[in-house]
């Protein structure tokens, strides 16, 4: 049994913030990380992170672009923690060593970012994401009292009474199963769109960490709300980081008009998210898109130098996945699945419901997101809150009793894992989860429907009792990926069903959640979050208030 004060399982940013923060507050800590950390998918960021560190912009200005973006589901408490910790976060990474972007004048470079009234967004080049987490590794690995686990895979967060005692995780180099015993568990593992197949996510990204803390008794919050990221390489639904059109790249429909003039005509290309996504999903269904199915982002007109430099990445991916050169072509785009505004519920201390479970990054909602995501508040989210939930987890666990993980719950976490691998026939996970894609890419996309919600809850439960009989062949010990694929099915199972089961109950359009047949933001009723939490029956549902501070609702134009 592996024993430490604060276990944090995931080692992306925000996991790794929050250990760094942890160890230095003088606990023992462990990271406990199915991936290498500069794997983890933190890296895949491209475009940046968000400090109004700009002569005229402030942290203010900042907030209310949030909230505004959240379409005023967020909680602006939170988001003030967010916005006010913003400058000092960038100048610390700067300072672990992360290379970012300089302006002729040596100051730290800023571009054009999606529903922001400033440039805000710092960068390095277009994969900031890896350029943050090398620097934050550098400064993780300084810390000698850090044990890093990797490649290890949670299967059971135990809790007792409403009190965490630890994690159980599986080795994927050995197929070994142990308990990590902790007096405070941080859950950091990142996204989970993997239910989707059109979705910018890597592979690991099936919300490990949100699940099992949902299993164990956590509420999950604002579950219906999903992010699609208006510029993704159909096919591989590789991301063409924002920053493009922070830099300048516009989009054409079919028929080469400048089709943003119409949906935003302020902010054209750079309004928020949900209102692109829309856009270009609009300009398709209506028969203005290309034969193809798409709509183009241009950014011939840029020219070489720019693009090559500041885009490099984009380049290469367009080259490489569409065989396409953005210098002189048309780069065509559909909105895909990019990021999850819920996540296990935390308040502004990144606790949870449950006392010394604290959640961080994509894997938690605090809510800074609200409804919808502003680009490059991701990044920022993961260090702000990542460190806060180290901080207060190391306070708790220097005060909370030994943890009582006992040999019994891992015996009883292997137990479970044994009556899927050693079932001797039954379904294939691999055709489980190619259905279960299918069925949120159908049912629950940019555009949603009463009649496709509840298809999608009916195939979902249908789905989940075919994953009571999931059969692994593969009997081997080392790297077994058709075992810990089927694992991550239950997962993302799990919380699609959430997803599905949060969206059938809100019955209003806001944000990244458009229901055709409540087209409007219904403040009067809606202007609450939708808590859920698992039970026999299923998904329980449940309400929470809105944090409202400085900013009453508002219709949202860009
Ligand atoms: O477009 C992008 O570079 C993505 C950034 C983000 O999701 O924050």
């Amino acid at each position: 049994m592996q024993k430490h004060d604060v276990l944090v399982v995931g080692a992306g940013l925000a996991g790794q913030r929050a250990a760094l923060e942890a160890v230095r507050a003088g606990r023992s800590v462990g990271v406990l990380s199915k991936l290498h950390p500069l794997r983890s998918h933190s890296a895949a960021a491209q475009g940046g992170i968000n400090a109004s560190l700009g002569p005229q912009d402030s942290p203010k200005d900042h907030i209310f672009d949030t909230v505004k973006g959240s379409d005023y589901l967020a909680d602006q408490d939170a988001v003030e923690i967010l916005c006010n910790d913003a400058g000092p976060t960038v100048i610390e990474m700067e300072h672990f060593g992360t290379i970012f972007n300089r302006a002729p004048d040596g100051s730290l470079d800023r571009r054009a970012f999606g529903g922001a009234s400033y440039n805000r967004t710092i960068f390095s080049a277009d994969r900031t994401g890896l350029a943050l987490l090398q620097g934050l590794y550098e400064e993780l690995s300084r810390e000698k009292r850090i044990h890093v686990f990797e490649e290890w895979t949670a299967i059971d967060i135990v809790a007792r009474q409403g009190v965490v005692q630890g994690v159980v995780a599986l080795d994927r180099k050995s197929g070994a199963i142990e308990g990590f015993s902790a007096r405070a568990v941080v859950v950091a593992t990142g996204p989970f769109g993997r239910m989707y197949p059109n979705t910018t996510n890597s592979h690991a990204s099936t919300g490990d960490g949100t699940a099992l803390a949902y299993r164990a008794g956590a509420f999950l919050k604002d579950m219906e709300m999903v992010q699609f990221h208006p510029t993704c390489l159909p096919g591989s639904w590789i991301l063409i980081t924002e920053g493009a059109r922070g830099e300048g790249g516009i989009l054409k429909n079919g028929k080469g008009e400048r089709f943003m003039t119409r949906y935003a005509p302020n902010k054209l290309e750079l309004a928020s998210r949900d209102v692109v996504s829309r856009a270009i999903a609009t300009e398709v269904k209506e028969g203005r898109g290309f034969p193809d199915g798409t709509c183009h982002l241009e950014l011939m007109h840029l020219g070489k130098e720019k693009i090559t430099t500041k885009l490099q990445e984009i380049v290469e991916f367009c080259r490489n996945f569409a065989g396409i050169d953005p210098v002189v072509e048309a780069i065509p785009v559909y909105p895909g699945q990019h990021y999850m505004m819920g996540g296990v519920s935390t308040n502004p201390r990144a606790e949870t419901n449950i006392t010394g479970l604290y959640a961080a990054g994509e894997a938690a909602c605090v809510s800074v997101h609200g409804a919808n995501r502003l680009g490059a508040n991701s990044l920022l989210e993961t260090l702000v809150y990542g460190k806060i939930a180290g901080a207060n987890a190391a306070t708790y666990a220097a005060k909370a009793p030994e943890s009582g993980l006992t040999q019994a719950d891992v015996d009883l976490a292997t137990k479970k894992l044994h009556v899927i691998w050693d079932r001797k026939q039954g379904e294939s996970p691999a055709k489980i989860r190619q259905d279960l894609q299918k069925v949120m890419k159908e049912n629950v996309g940019i555009y949603r429907t009463p009649e496709e919600l509840l298809t999608a809850q009916k195939k979902v439960a249908e789905l989940k009792g075919r994953y009571a009989n999931v059969y692994v062949q593969d009997k081997s010990t080392t790297y077994n990926v058709n075992l810990t694929d089927a694992l991550e099915l239950g997962y993302l199972l799990d919380l699609a069903e959430c997803i599905v089961a949060a969206a059938i109950l809100r019955t209003e359009s806001r944000g990244a959640h458009v229901r055709l047949d409540f087209p409007k933001r219904d403040d009067a009723n809606w202007l609450k979050h939708i808590l859920v939490q698992a039970s026999p029956a299923g998904p329980k549902l449940s309400f929470l208030p809105v944090t409202v501070t400085s900013y009453q609702p508002m219709e949202r134009h860009y």
